[in-house]
C-alpha cells in the first residue's frame, strides 16, 4: 500500500480511495424562468448561479474533478472559468444535449473507462453544501446508486385526466428528490445502455433511469436540504438571492475568527468617527497598515473626486499597495422631504450616493492590481423607504444596487464589493439624528466593525450583509 507523508500527517493513496468526478450538469435553457439566457448563467450575488455551484463542488475534499456540460449555443460564456486558477479541479467544459438525459449521456461517453464514483448535480442548485457531498461520495462505499431528496411539507396528490383527484399517497413515506445523484460509473453507464434499447425511454432524472433499467440496484437516499432548491421558476431568483444573503449571516457568528491583516493596507474613508473609527482601530490591531480620511482630520471630502484621488494616491505611494477600501461616511438628516431644506438634499444625495460611485471609480485600478475589495454601507431602510428621511432610504438603496452592479463588472478583475447593513448602530450620527436611545436597543460601532473586516477579507461579492443585534 503506497502512501503519502505530508508532515505529520498520514494520507491515503488515490489507490485506495476511489477517484470521485462530479458532473455538473448545465445543459438547458431555463425556459420556465424565461429570462432570454440560460437560467445557470443569470447572475446572483455577484456571479453566475453556475460559478456559484462550482465553488461549491470545487471546494469540497472529495471531489477530484469537475466536468461541466454547457448549453452548446452559450458553452463560450463559461471559457473564463477553465482559465481562472480558482478552479483548479474542473477539466472540461462540454456541450450538453437535447434533453437532460442526452446530457447525461454524453458526460458518460466523456468520462474514462476506469470505475469511479460520479455524482451529477444540477447546475441550478447553487446551495449544495458539504454535508450533502460528502454523505453522496461515502454512501457509494455501499451503494451503487444513491439520490439526494428531501421530505415533502405540501400534501402530495395524484390526479386524472379531469383534473380530478384519484389518489393520496401517504407523506410520511414520499419525498421529493434533489440532486447530487451519484453512481459506480459502471452502474450508471450500464443502466444507460439497457435504457437505449427501449424505444419509449422516458426519464428525467439519472436515478430514474437506474430504478426502471435496473430495478435490482439499491438507490440510498442521502437527505437534501430546503436550501438545495432548483432555480426553476422566476421567483426562484428572489428567493436565492436572500439565500445569499441568509449565508453570509455567518460571518456575523462570534466565534468565526477575525483575518490577520498583516501586510495588507486599508483605506478608510469616514474614519474618525462611529463605524468608520472602530474599523480603523481594529484593522490596525489586526495588523493592516490603516489610512484612516475625513473630512475633521484630513480634510478629505468624499464627494470631491481630487480629494478621495489624493487620499487614495498617499495610501499606494506610503503603503505599496491599497487592499481593501471602506466608505462610512454618509448623512442622515431627519425632516419631511417637503420641508427638507434645499441644500440637505443635495448633501444627502451627494455624501450618500454620488461619493460611493467617485470612491469605486476612483479605487477600480488599485483593487484591481491588489486583487482587493471594496466595502460600502447601506441601512435597513434601503428595502423599504421610511417617512422622516426619505433621502436617506433612497440614497441607502441605491448604494446597494450600485453595490451589485459593481460586483458584476467587476467580477473578471477579481475586485469585491460588498455591503453592510448595520441595524440601529450606536454612532454620534445617529445619535444627533435621534437624539439619545437606550443602549441595549443599539449595535456597537465595534461588532459592526467585525463584521465588516470579515466581510472586506473573504471570497464574497455583490451582498448586503446585515448586521444585526
Ligand atoms: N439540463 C441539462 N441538459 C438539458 C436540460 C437540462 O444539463 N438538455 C440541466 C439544466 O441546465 C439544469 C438541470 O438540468 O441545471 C435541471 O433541469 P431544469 O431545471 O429542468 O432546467 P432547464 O431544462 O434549463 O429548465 P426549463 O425546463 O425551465 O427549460
Amino acid at each position: 500500500m503506497e502512501q503519502v507523508v505530508h508532515s505529520e500527517v498520514t494520507v491515503e493513496s488515490n489507490e485506495e480511495r476511489m477517484r470521485t468526478v462530479a458532473v455538473i450538469l448545465a445543459g438547458g435553457v431555463g425556459v420556465r424562468v424565461g429570462l432570454g439566457i440560460p437560467k445557470q448563467l443569470i447572475k446572483i450575488a455577484g456571479k453566475a448561479i453556475v460559478e456559484h455551484t462550482l465553488e461549491a463542488i470545487e471546494n469540497n475534499s472529495n471531489i477530484d474533478e469537475i466536468i461541466i456540460m454547457m448549453n452548446a449555443e452559450s458553452i463560450h460564456e463559461l471559457d473564463h472559468l477553465r482559465k481562472d486558477d480558482r478552479f483548479s479541479k474542473l477539466t472540461r467544459v462540454l456541450p450538453g444535449g437535447e434533453t437532460r438525459n442526452d446530457t447525461t449521456k454524453l458526460a458518460l461517453a466523456a468520462l474514462p473507462d476506469n470505475e469511479c464514483k460520479v455524482l451529477f448535480h444540477d447546475a441550478v442548485r447553487p446551495f449544495i453544501d458539504d454535508r450533502i457531498l460528502d454523505d453522496c461520495v461515502s454512501a457509494l462505499d455501499t451503494y451503487d446508486a444513491v439520490d439526494t431528496a428531501i421530505r415533502s411539507a405540501d400534501t402530495i396528490i395524484q390526479v386524472d385526466d379531469d383534473g380530478c383527484i384519484s389518489d393520496m399517497p401517504d407523506r410520511s413515506v414520499l419525498r421529493r428528490g434533489q440532486t447530487p445523484q451519484a453512481f459506480k460509473l459502471s452502474t450508471i453507464r450500464r443502466a444507460y445502455e439497457i435504457a437505449a434499447d427501449d424505444p419509449n425511454f422516458k426519464a428525467t432524472d439519472d436515478c430514474g433511469v437506474i430504478f426502471t433499467y435496473l430495478p435490482d440496484v439499491k438507490i440510498y437516499v442521502v437527505d437534501g436540504t430546503a436550501e438545495n432548491m432548483k432555480v426553476t421558476e422566476p421567483i426562484d431568483i428572489h428567493i436565492a438571492d436572500k439565500l445569499f444573503q441568509l449565508q453570509s449571516k455567518s460571518l456575523s457568528a462570534d466565534s468565526a475568527d477575525l483575518p490577520s491583516l498583516t501586510g495588507k493596507s486599508v483605506v478608510v474613508f469616514g474614519g474618525s468617527y462611529g463605524i468608520g473609527k472602530s474599523i480603523a482601530e481594529l484593522t490596525e490591531n489586526l495588523g493592516a497598515r490603516v489610512f484612516a480620511f475625513s473630512r475633521s482630520e484630513t480634510d478629505t471630502d468624499v464627494t470631491s473626486r481630487s480629494s478621495v484621488r489624493r487620499a487614495l494616491n498617499r495610501a499606494h505611494a506610503e503603503a505599496g499597495s491599497v487592499d481593501y477600501v471602506i466608505l462610512t461616511a454618509g448623512v442622515l438628516s431627519v425632516a419631511p422631504l417637503v420641508s427638507a431644506p434645499k441644500k440637505e438634499i443635495k448633501k444627502t444625495i451627494r455624501t450618500n450616493l454620488t461619493a460611493p460611485a467617485i470612491v469605486a471609480q476612483e479605487a477600480f485600478d488599485f483593487l484591481k492590481e491588489s486583487q482587493g475589495s471594496l466595502t460600502l454601507f447601506t441601512s435597513s431602510s434601503y428595502t423599504r423607504g421610511r417617512a422622516g428621511y426619505s433621502l436617506y432610504s433612497a440614497t441607502k438603496a441605491g448604494v446597494v444596487n450600485l453595490t451589485q452592479a459593481l460586483a458584476e463588472e467587476w467580477d473578471e478583475d477579481h475586485v469585491r464589493v460588498n455591503c453592510v447593513n448595520p441595524q440601529r448602530t450606536h454612532t454620534p450620527m445617529r445619535t444627533q439624528a435621534f437624539g439619545k436611545e437606550p443602549e441595549n436597543t443599539l449595535l456597537s460601532a465595534e461588532a459592526v466593525a467585525e463584521v465588516s473586516t470579515r466581510v472586506m477579507d473573504s471570497t464574497m461579492t455583490g451582498q448586503v450583509i446585515s448586521v444585526r443585534l
